[in-house]
């Protein structure tokens, strides 16, 4: 299938079905954002579930001409149950990396053998329920959870399904805190120590059984040459194992990392060409060494999700520096999107009641209602808001919600669903009294001592 004939949703900004109606209102997934601000409250993460198909169909699209090939959706991206069901009924295994996660993917009704469990320090219990949930495969991390995984399947009597993620020491050209694929990384095991991890595996195969390796090289990678590169290195190292265990690896995880446009400044590959020239590369990486093809899986995680998200906020009060900028706060900001005040990502706005209104020639910067100086959403616009505007944040949909926090004792955001004019709620508001739930106060505090 040719690249131009297949929507790549992850290099535009915006979702799919964006558009503006005629009161001038913001409209995706058919439905009108201010009519579902007035329904739901702010601030309010919507997401377009046309996009995330696409992007999904996209993606398998890509691996089409590859024998055998599975797309994981990595669900640290945003995991919650509508999206996981959705996930799965689009044909996708799902990469997990928690107890929580693992459990989410089972309540989905994701079958165990397609579910990956990453993570850099699994706990015993998580181990234990990987077993106990059947074929979930187990991507081990390092000597010490190799042997951890080892222990435990013999005393579950099972034999645990493991890949070994290495350190490949490529680095996509992305922020130092989303890299996980060069030397100093804290996940993997170093490519000079694979070869002795691989032999305790083997030696184990009775209770472990090795069936590939993973790596992911970091995360809003925007250029294709590190996956091209970190292709070779694995076929390499398929070929040392294969020569030294005479044994064949019958999968091949490389993992997500995909990035997407927030600002007119990103540029990232379509998420269709990223999975076609992976799949290609692999084919021919292997085909040199005669290698056989390992079942291919890629880990996408914000090139699926990450366009369809916008988050809907209402303007509160509005000030001007003496440096021309116009501060306009909004009801929401780092607790339900940390990430411009962890590593200074930017993002795109407008506003959702009056999209093509007039723009300013100063800067307007939108910054949220925390109690944080960098809590800053969007720098320098050319906005014109009022007090009671709302505010559309585009690109939210990964990395917002599952890295929402209830910092200043603020409950999360609700969650809609778009589609076709229709809005449903997958994660309700956070009520003020739920945060209370899990608070405990000794007698003594409450005057009751004896
Ligand atoms: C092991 C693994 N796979 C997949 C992903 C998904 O990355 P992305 O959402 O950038 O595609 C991550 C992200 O951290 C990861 O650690």
């Amino acid at each position: 299938m040719g690249g131009a004939m297949v929507n790549s949703p992850n290099i535009q900004i915006q979702p799919a079905t964006v558009a503006i109606n005629d009161k001038g209102h913001l409209v995706i997934g058919g439905a009108d954002v201010v009519d579902l601000a007035e329904q739901f409250g702010t601030p309010l993460w919507l997401l377009d579930e046309a996009t995330i198909r696409q992007a999904t169909e996209a993606c398998i699209a890509g691996l089409a001409n590859y024998p055998n090939a599975k797309v994981l959706y990595a669900g640290k991206a945003f995991c919650c149950l509508a999206i996981c069901h959705l996930m799965r009924q689009l044909g996708l295994g799902m990469d997990v990396v928690s107890a929580g996660e693992l459990h989410t993917a089972i309540s989905a009704s994701f079958p165990a053998e397609n579910i990956y469990f990453h993570g850099n320090n699994k706990s015993e219990e998580e181990i234990i329920s990987a077993l106990t949930y059947g074929d979930v495969k187990i991507v081990v991390d390092s000597k010490s959870e190799l042997e951890m995984v080892a222990r435990l399947a013999e005393a579950f009597g099972r034999k645990a399904k493991i890949l070994l993620r290495i350190t490949p020491e490529v680095a996509p050209d992305t922020h130092h805190h989303i890299m996980t694929g060069h030397t100093e990384s804290k996940f993997g095991i170093h490519l000079s120590e694979l070869s002795a991890v691989c032999a305790i595996a083997y030696a184990q195969s009775h209770v472990v059984e090795l069936l590939g390796l993973h790596s992911h090289i970091g995360s809003q990678a925007q250029e294709l040459e590190p996956y091209m590169q970190i292709v070779e290195i694995m076929a390499e190292c398929y070929a040392d194992i294969k020569r030294t265990f005479d044994s064949d690896l019958e999968e091949l995880d490389l993992g997500g990392g995909l990035g997407i446009a927030y600002t007119r400044d990103d540029h990232p590959i379509p998420i269709f060409e990223w999975a076609e020239s992976i799949a290609n590369q692999v084919i021919t990486s292997f085909g040199n060494r005669d290698l056989k093809l390992p079942r291919l899986l890629l880990e996408p995680g914000r090139a699926l999700v990450g366009t369809a998200g916008i988050t809907v906020y209402r303007a509160g009060h509005i000030k001007r520096n003496p440096q021309g900028t116009t501060f306009v706060a909004v009801d929401g900001g780092m607790a339900d999107n940390p990430r411009p005040a962890m590593y200074e990502a930017k993002y795109s706005a407008c506003v959702a009641n009056r999209v093509k209104g007039p723009q300013s020639a100063e800067p307007t910067t939108i910054v949220g209602k925390y109690c944080e100086s960098g809590d800053i959403i969007v720098k320098d616009t050319n906005l014109v808001a009022r007090t009671g505007d709302l505010i559309a944040t585009f690109a939210t949909g990964a990395y917002n919600y599952s890295m929402a926090s209830n910092y200043n004792r603020t409950g999360r955001p609700a969650c809609v669903l778009v589609n076709e004019g229709k809005a449903e709620l997958i994660i309700d508001r956070e009520p003020i009294a739920d945060l209370l739930r899990y608070d405990r106060v000794p007698a003594r505090l409450l005057g009751k001592e004896t």
